[in-house]
This record gives C-alpha cells, structure tokens and sequence, in this order.
C-alpha cells in the first residue's frame, strides 16, 4: 500500500524541526491559545520558528493568534511551544488543526499542556476564572475520522480519561503554594466562529458543560490517541449565561483583554507543572 500522505506530512514537519533544532527532545508540548502567547516569554528559547518555514505547517490567520514553535526550556523542562493555534473555524480539516499534535508525538512529547480562551457557562464562574479541565463534550467533527493511524494509537481509543489525574492532583498542588485560585469544570467545544445563541448556552448547560469554546477538543482527542498525558485550562474570557446574553455582547477584543490578564497566573501554574515534570517528580 502507497505510504499515507499523512504520515508523510507528519514526518517531513518533525524531521525538520529535529534537524534545524540540533536533535532538541521536547517532553513538554504547550499549545498557548488567544491572549495566552505571554506564557511565552517565560520559556528560555533555544530557537524560534515561524510556522510559515516548517514544511507541511498550516499558517494560523486570527487576529491575537502569533504563529510560531517555541523550542526550548520552561522551568528546567525542554518543551515545544505553540504560540498560536489553529482553528477548525479558520477553514482547516482536522488533519491540519491537529498536525502539530502528531509533530509533537513524533519529537517523543509525553504530556500536553492546553489552554484557551472560553465563555462561562456555570453561574457561579466569573470573567477572569481560570478553570481546570477535567473533561470534555465534542461538538466538532471527529478529527480520528478515516483510516486509522496506526503508527499513534488504535482505531477506537479509550477516552474515560481524556485529563490526566496525577496533572489534576499536581495543578491543585502547585496552584494552592502559588495562592492561585483554580475551578474545575467541563468543556464544550463547538466549531464557531458563531458565539452561542441563548438557546444553545441553555442546551450546554444542562448537556453538563461549565465552559464553551472553539478549540483544545481535536487536539486533546489526536494526543491521547498518541497516548500523551494532557492537561488543559480555560480563561473565561466571559458569561455566556441565558439571562443576560440578550444584552451583553460576546466581543473578540474582550476576550484577547481577558486572556492576556490571566497570563501571569497561567505562566505561574504551568512553568510549576512543567518544572516538575522535568524533574520527573510525577
Ligand atoms: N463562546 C465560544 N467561544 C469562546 C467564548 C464563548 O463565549 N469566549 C471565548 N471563546
């Protein structure tokens, strides 16, 4: 059988990254969503490469969106950073808004670290949260849809535990020596670009959802199909809540503002993670 273009592109990305990194051998993946990007300075960079150079790479198109790899060291962790996602609303098929996931499983990442930007759907969360994900509800196209990738994983990957626990146990360490407030809640992404309407927040609400988006769920469902260990946070950006989503508009540049006022607590519970998962301390 002719060798899958898919594998193709996946190898031809991560044989160049090895290449122009020296070997660099990341354990840590981070994909730094909307506002999120200041997490980067944090990382002690060893190279920086525009996704526009890495062959096979989508180019990201959003606005507060940077489109760069990161290589190099958080907390003493070699990781690989994405500074800038890309979205399956942008008009991508799943097999690019997950390909760096792929990359990363190929440069021998074991745990990914998420974030995004979400609209608040339990009452009591407020603009600014930072929520925990400790699970999550896929309103999006499949993105294991086709013929399987053996070479990552199986044809029906288990998904009871899609967030790791020792990640949750070890965040609720480092966030309670960091005096950082955390929630905990439920995920829903749905493709966008549309927010909710006020019949949809009602319908996530009572499906279980604490937050919706529009991102994290394909790229959580490709990593744990490459049996990484994922961890993920939501900055709730704002109250997608029934009562009041008549009056207050959901607003782009509201939620880069929100995201990028959480970037310190962020920077401080994931550099606490990554350090001590650099230190195999979990
Ligand atoms: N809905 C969907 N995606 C979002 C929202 C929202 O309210 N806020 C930030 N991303």
């Amino acid at each position: 059988m002719a060798a899958d273009k898919r594998m193709e592109r996946i190898e031809q990305a991560a044989d160049w990254i090895s290449a122009r990194s020296g070997g660099f051998k990341p354990i840590a993946g981070i994909i730094l969503g909307s506002g999120l990007g200041k997490l980067a300075e944090s990382i002690e960079a060893v190279d920086v490469i525009p996704y526009s150079e890495i062959p096979s790479f989508p180019v990201s198109t959003v606005t507060g969106h940077k489109g760069n790899l990161i290589l190099g060291y958080l907390g003493g962790c070699p990781v690989i950073a994405m500074q800038g996602r890309f979205h399956y609303y942008e008009g991508y098929p799943m097999e690019m808004v997950t390909l760096p996931e792929r990359v990363m499983a190929t440069l021998g990442v074991e745990y990914l670290f998420v974030s995004n930007a979400a609209g608040g759907l339990n009452r009591t969360f407020r603009v600014g949260d930072l929520m925990v994900i400790t699970d999550h509800i896929n309103m999006m196209p499949n993105p294991l849809i086709g013929p399987n990738l053996d070479a990552f994983g199986e044809r029906f990957p288990d998904m009871t535990h899609p967030y790791d626990e020792s990640l949750l146990a070890l965040s609720d360490r480092i966030a309670a020596g960091e005096g950082i407030a955390l929630r905990h809640g439920v995920y829903l992404g749905t493709s966008g670009p549309t927010y909710e309407t006020p019949a949809e927040v009602r319908f996530y609400t009572l499906a279980g959802a604490d937050a919706v988006g529009m991102s994290t769920v394909p790229e959580v469902i490709v990593a744990r199909h490459c049996g990484m260990r994922v961890f993920g946070v939501s900055v709730i950006t704002n109250i997608s809540n029934a009562d009041i989503s008549c009056s207050v508009l959901n607003d782009g540049d509201d939620v880069v503002k929100t995201a990028d006022a959480a970037a310190d607590r962020m920077t401080r519970l994931f550099t606490g993670m990554i350090s001590a998962i650099g230190k195999r301390e979990i």
